[in-house]
């Protein structure tokens, strides 16, 4: 009876993991998608815990609140700007849990069983614990990158693919080794050992930049390692959600590396943003751009019959979308045509912007994806760019030596009208300088885009009767 109990809790749980992830895929239903996929999580613990070969629940327990404290503490403080190295430390948690049932496994049929595994058995483990172990350290670095805890920039040296995937192949032979000779257990170890090494040589030449496509890899990485957990400990809803982990990272990870204008096999072994192209301000080069201020900025807004908002990273680092999506309310209450152009990277991670702006409460409807408004922007009276840069800039469409160079951008610069509010004159992410500043159609107002957004506001208010 408890048998069936746990298959019908399985088959749920793998049916609302599916839903959930159909569901994800369009802003409207995301926030459905994400209670379905927890639903569907509740289901396959509870079916696991009804297993019979669990002897006792202490230690279940003990783990269950030690997990759950730290997994809402995470939750309630990191911030959004910080969701990459978030998600890249789950992972390695993930992973090593992994790699930890999968050393379990293995020991447990050297010893008690007497017995050495079957070779399909062995793959799935030794699968499980290589990729797990890569997982942890290929994650654990993420994390440091992009928490600025190492160095950022790509660490390379001479003949590194050489090395890499001369120990990867090397891992390989051993793997293979092992799954027709399972009693070496040193070599066991040792295979352990070399995927935990890799983990750190295959993140290290590879830029800040390109890092959300990284750990976009190590999920898919973590799914197929769970998914042969499911394998070797004979748990369907482990494998089936180890798949979908797999297939959809992966996925994710190609979509971004297509957005981004970057060669899948460059991110992984190109070093790429090595060298950051020198910038107008670090070459000395003088250009000179007219500062505006805020009222300068509103009174064009309020004299505009379409405006298009283009958020970038900028705009989640003031968290300036509330104040935003206000100054968006207010002008649509006096006629003028709103709507908010969505780069596929804008921000540091995938969805980013929609994320950001559907917290402020910004109606599905007005944000529109690139290749939906991009012809619009001509007929634009006015565009206005908030802590925006790489997406907006034009050299990404002629200029060949530019890293940003072939990257889709939004049409900023075809609007009648452009507000830039930006600190400063600094290039975004690429390292670009952008000519857009200096377009005379431009006005920059520079300053922390939340103080900016709140000023235009105020006086939009003195206008608008309550
Ligand atoms: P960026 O090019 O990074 O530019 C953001 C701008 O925001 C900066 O130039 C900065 O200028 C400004 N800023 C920062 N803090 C601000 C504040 N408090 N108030 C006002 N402005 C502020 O952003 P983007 O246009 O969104 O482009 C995203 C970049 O990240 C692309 O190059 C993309 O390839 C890369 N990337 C994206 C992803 C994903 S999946 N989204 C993943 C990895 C990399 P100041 O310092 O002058 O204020």
């Amino acid at each position: 009876m408890a048998a069936l109990l746990i298959q019908a809790a399985y088959l749920v749980a793998a049916i609302l993991f599916i839903l959930g992830l159909k569901a994800l895929s369009s802003p409207a239903t995301a926030r459905r998608g994400m209670f379905l996929a927890e639903a569907g999580m509740f289901f396959a613990v509870v079916g696991t815990l009804l297993d019979h070969r669990v002897i006792t629940y202490e230690w279940i327990l003990i783990g269950m609140v030690i997990g759950s404290t730290i997994g809402a503490v995470m939750a309630i403080f990191m911030p959004m700007t910080a969701m990459p190295q978030r998600i890249a430390l789950s992972h390695a948690f993930g992973a090593l849990a992994a790699v930890l049932v999968g050393i379990v496994k293995y020991t447990e049929y050297q010893g008690e069983h007497g017995i050495l595994p079957g070779p399909g058995f062995m793959a799935a483990i030794g699968f499980e614990v290589f990729f797990g172990a890569l997982t942890v350290t290929g994650s654990l670095m993420a994390f440091g990158k992009l928490q600025e805890l190492i160095q950022g920039a790509p660490i390379t040296y001479k003949g590194q693919n050489f090395v890499n995937i001369g120990l990867f192949f090397a891992t390989l032979g051993l793997f293979g080794y092992l799954i027709f000779n399972p009693s070496a257990t040193n070599l066991f170890f040792v295979m352990i050992a070399l995927g935990l090494a890799i983990g750190v040589m295959i993140v290290m030449p590879i830029g800040g930049a390109d890092m959300p496509v990284v750990v976009s890899l190590l999920n898919s990485y973590a799914g197929l390692a769970a998914s042969a957990t499911g394998f070797a400990i004979d748990n369907k809803v482990l494998i089936i959600a180890g798949a979908l982990d797999g297939a959809s990272g992966f996925f994710l990870s190609i979509l971004m590396s297509r957005a981004m204008n970057r060669s899948f096999t460059n991110v992984l072994f190109g070093a790429v943003g090595a060298a950051p192209p020198a910038s107008a301000a670090a070459t000395g080069e003088q250009r000179t751009v007219v500062r505006y201020t805020p009222e300068d900025a509103t009174f064009l807004l309020e004299n505009s019959q379409s405006v298009i908002i283009v958020p970038g990273y900028g705009m989640a680092v003031a968290q300036a979308q509330h104040i935003l999506a206000e100054l968006g309310d207010l002008l649509t209450e006096t006629g003028v045509q709103v709507r908010y152009a969505i780069h596929p990277v804008a921000g540091r991670m995938p969805g980013h912007m929609n994320v950001l702006l559907a917290e402020a409460d910004v109606p599905y409807d007005v944000l529109l994806e690139m290749d939906h408004i991009n012809d619009d922007f001509a007929n634009t009276d006015a565009v206005i760019v908030v802590g925006a840069n790489d997406v907006v800039n034009p050299s990404a469409r002629y200029k060949k030596d530019s890293p940003l160079y072939g990257m889709p951008i939004l049409n900023a610069d075809k609007a009648r009208n452009i507000i830039i509010l930006k600190r400063s004159l600094k290039p975004g992410f690429a390292g670009e300088d952008n000519e857009l500043f200096y377009d005379p159609k431009t006005m920059m107002v520079f300053g922390d885009a939340k103080q900016t957004l709140t000023h235009m506001v105020q006086q939009v208010k003195k206008k608008v009767p309550a």
